[in-house]
């Protein structure tokens, strides 16, 4: 698929991704009004797949916005007052971050930037920490790559805080990584559409216990776009959304669903195990060491260390040759380089990729 200089370069950043030209057609599709029957059908046919995708048989919906603005519904509508978010990276730290600008009291349970969560360090600091009605965290900090077991912690949150919700930010391995919602527990969990899923930017997908809707019902104040109640209803009884939704996304989005069944998910998985496994020997071999240790490297996003070496260039040349790698993430930029190995990127182009960054890699002497 990719061609040295080609233009524009295929996308391995961790976000936005490589999107197929046949996604890229289903969004050329002809823009219809949000309450005729041709949407109504739309939402029925992506619903089902929806729940399959996060294996859930309560609620699962869409909004046409991105994932940060799920973050936000979910303290809005699920805490009056107290919750607790853990944090190991920038986007964790950006939920907490929206927990305190909603005006809610947030307890942060501290991991350092590379840190995976240990579960538990977390029950312990919960059990500390008093009652709080939510703990949120991240199961794949993009910003550090460290990959962390939502299902142990999800474990250790129920056992010290019995009476909490629990929100998850799949953002980065939602249909990357297997992920269960009932089995687990979860009671919010948020993705973004433009990492695992594959698609453009600018819809968000969510799924919602029962547990958690009956508390936003009791929730003053939910704000009016993000009101999980008003979005869940539409959805789950008009087959609607509240607001006008990115119609041509949805299209887009629907066509995936589809595709990735396909696939099957559990191929879908086994895939982005296999080019973590490629990226990592790739880089172990060129002595960028991993920025998180084990258990926790990530199967879907890629963070090495670079130390003393002049990464911009590295991601200039590659650019020139077809292909984008991110720097580090803020304060990690220039010290980390990443790869944004999922979506619908194959071992195959992943392989075309690493042999022309060896190329590169050779001409500047490493
Ligand atoms: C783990 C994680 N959470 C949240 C976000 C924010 O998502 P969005 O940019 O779709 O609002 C990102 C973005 O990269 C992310 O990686």
């Amino acid at each position: 698929m990719s061609f040295p200089g080609e233009f524009p370069p295929r996308m391995w950043i961790p976000g936005p991704t490589y999107v197929r030209p046949e996604i890229l057609a289903a969004l050329g599709r002809p823009t219809v009004g949000h309450r005729t029957s041709i949407m109504t059908e739309l939402v029925k046919s992506i619903a089902p797949k929806l729940q399959r995708l996060f294996k859930t048989r309560q609620h699962s919906l869409v909004i046409s916005a991105s994932g940060s603005a799920a973050w936000e519904g979910s303290v809005r509508c699920g805490v009056e007052k107290r919750w607790a978010c853990v944090t190991n990276g920038s986007f964790s730290e950006g939920w907490a971050r929206t927990g305190e600008s909603c005006g809610r009291e947030t307890v942060k349970v501290a991991f350092e930037w590379g840190e995976g969560l240990d579960p538990q360090r977390i029950e312990e600091q919960l059990r500390k920490a008093g009652p709080v009605e939510a703990v949120g965290f991240v199961s794949n900090e993009t910003s550090t790559g460290a990959y962390s077991d939502v299902k142990a912690i999800c474990d250790a949150v129920r056992r010290a805080q019995p009476d909490a919700l629990l929100f998850v930010d799949a953002v980065s391995t939602l249909a990357g990584a297997p992920f269960e919602f009932d089995a687990w527990g979860i009671d919010v969990a948020l993705a973004s559409s433009q990492k695992c899923l594959a698609l453009p930017p600018g819809i968000a997908v969510v799924a919602l216990s029962d547990r958690f809707l009956d508390k936003a019902r009791t929730v003053q104040g939910r704000g009016y776009y993000m009101d999980f109640i008003h979005l869940a209803d539409d959805w789950d009884k008009q087959h609607q959304t509240p607001a006008t939704p990115a119609v041509n996304l949805f299209y887009a989005l629907d066509e995936q669903l589809s595709a990735m069944e396909r696939e099957g998910y559990e191929a879908r998985f086994v895939r982005h195990r296999t080019m973590m496994e490629r990226v990592d020997g790739w880089a172990n071999r060129h002595g960028f060491p991993s920025f998180v240790a084990e258990p926790y490297r990530s199967p879907t996003t890629a963070n090495r260390a670079t130390k003393g070496f002049d990464i911009a260039t590295f991601i200039a040349r590659m650019i020139e040759r077809g292909h984008e790698l991110s720097n580090g993430y803020g304060k990690l930029k220039g010290h980390a380089f990443r790869i944004g190995h999922f979506g619908d990127h194959s071992p195959i182009e992943l392989e075309n990729m690493l042999a022309i960054a060896d190329d590169v890699l050779r001409r500047m002497g490493r």
